[in-house]
């Protein structure tokens, strides 16, 4: 099973208890406050309704057709109507049980009259919340890092590396938010761009308004890119040529030399680590004819193959794909406690084994929900230094 089924599947069952908790709460509700029909029951019981069309639109359709802007609306608020509704069904319950221990096997018409009340609250505000989170643009932070390379020559110390990854080009990254990113990164002036994956979401013509973004970007020894998981969702042959007509410089199982001050620098790319195609048959493709005295910096999506990375004398292997965990409960002591934690525990940062440095981007993009929560979208400027050297 590849991962776009799985990821399919996994939609299909979170629906499912979605409606299940929504036929449940119905129940609770109407067993509370009885059955007599008023004007705003039938009203909660169509936005009931109108909840449950969004959860199937969510998971079966991804944000599509509708334009953009409508279906990232639609999605958040659904994700604000699930958080209140299963507060609201704790509550519920709760009151269910005091009714029982009071042996009281009805709502008397005043508590009916202030359940009601508390329902009609909470969907006002969660309609009202989503159209304030939508409205409102999340800041991206850009984020400086030293990176200190041990054979690093002398004359490249001090050479700016900026990246952007996890850009997630669909329904709920539009082309007026990839330019925004694309104006910040050229801001930044750095040196060369690297862009490691996850350009769309799921569909070839994403790459479309991705493209028109990204054309402006400039680096004075390039802009180079790979593949992610997200472009197998689609053709990622034809993506990446359309990325190359941009003026990205798509390494596939390839690598380039460049000369910043007349040092060599190589740049290694693999595509997307995946079923069939593991970390080594793509790396020993992508480093044939290169010369391992020169260092190097690879880019590679996923950031599972460290150990791999290692063992092949790397540098410094740059990766995205975690989106730094997307919703982060809290950081303690420099952990990063995300439900992402689960899956692996490179989330985002820098890691090292042995003579090999890893560094995580949260990249700028979601997947999955629109919704990145105490986790902002990330530029990097990796600045290179020759380690020992002040
Ligand atoms: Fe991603």
């Amino acid at each position: 099973m590849n991962e776009h089924t799985t990821f399919r599947l996994i939609s299909v069952l979170v629906l499912l208890l979605t409606l299940g908790m929504h036929v449940l709460a119905w129940r609770m509700l109407r067993e509370v406050l009885g059955t007599d029909a008023t004007r705003r029951r039938s009203a909660l019981l169509g936005v009931f309704v109108l909840m449950s069309t969004v959860a199937v639109y969510i998971a079966l359709f991804s944000g599509y057709p509708l334009p953009p802007g409508v279906a990232k609306t639609a999605i958040w608020v659904f994700m604000l109507w699930s958080l209140l509704l299963a507060l609201g069904m704790g509550m519920l319950w709760l009151h269910r049980r005091r009714l029982r221990s009071l042996e009281q096997p009805t709502v008397d018409e005043k508590r009916r009259e202030l359940l009601l009340t508390g329902a009609s609250g909470l969907t006002i505000l969660t309609f009202g919340g989503a159209v304030f989170d939508v409205s409102s643009e999340e800041d991206v932070e850009v984020v400086y890092k030293s990176i200190a390379i041990r054979r690093l020559p002398a004359k490249l110390h001090g050479l700016r590396i900026g990246m952007i990854s996890d850009i997630h080009s669909g329904p709920f990254m539009e082309k007026k938010d990839i330019d925004r990113y694309v104006t910040r990164l050229n801001a930044l002036n750095t040196d060369v761009i690297l862009l490691p994956g996850d350009f769309i979401q799921n569909r070839n013509e994403e790459a479309d308004p991705l493209c028109e973004s990204l054309k402006v970007l400039r680096a004075p020894y390039g802009v180079y890119g790979s593949t992610g998981n997200h472009e197998f969702f689609a053709d990622a042959d034809q993506v990446s040529r359309e990325l190359g007509n941009a003026g990205i410089i798509m390494l596939r199982n390839e690598h380039r030399i460049i000369d910043p001050h007349g040092e060599k620098l190589a740049l290694i790319g693999l595509d997307d680590v995946r079923s069939g195609h593991p970390f080594p048959a793509l790396f020993r493709k992508a480093a044939r004819g290169l010369d391992p005295a020169i260092p190097n910096i690879t880019l590679c999506h996923k950031p599972y193959y460290i150990e791999e990375a290692a063992e092949y004398g790397l540098d410094l292997m740059v990766s995205g794909h975690t989106h730094g965990g997307q919703i982060v409960l809290a950081r303690l002591f420099g952990a990063v406690l995300t439900p992402a934690s689960l899956i692996s525990g490179y989330i985002e940062g820098l890691y090292s084994l042995d003579a090999t440095q890893m560094y995580i981007t949260r990249g700028v993009g979601m997947t999955g929900l629109p919704i990145r929560v105490n986790c902002p979208p990330e530029i990097t400027v990796i600045t290179l230094v020759k380690a020992g050297a002040d």
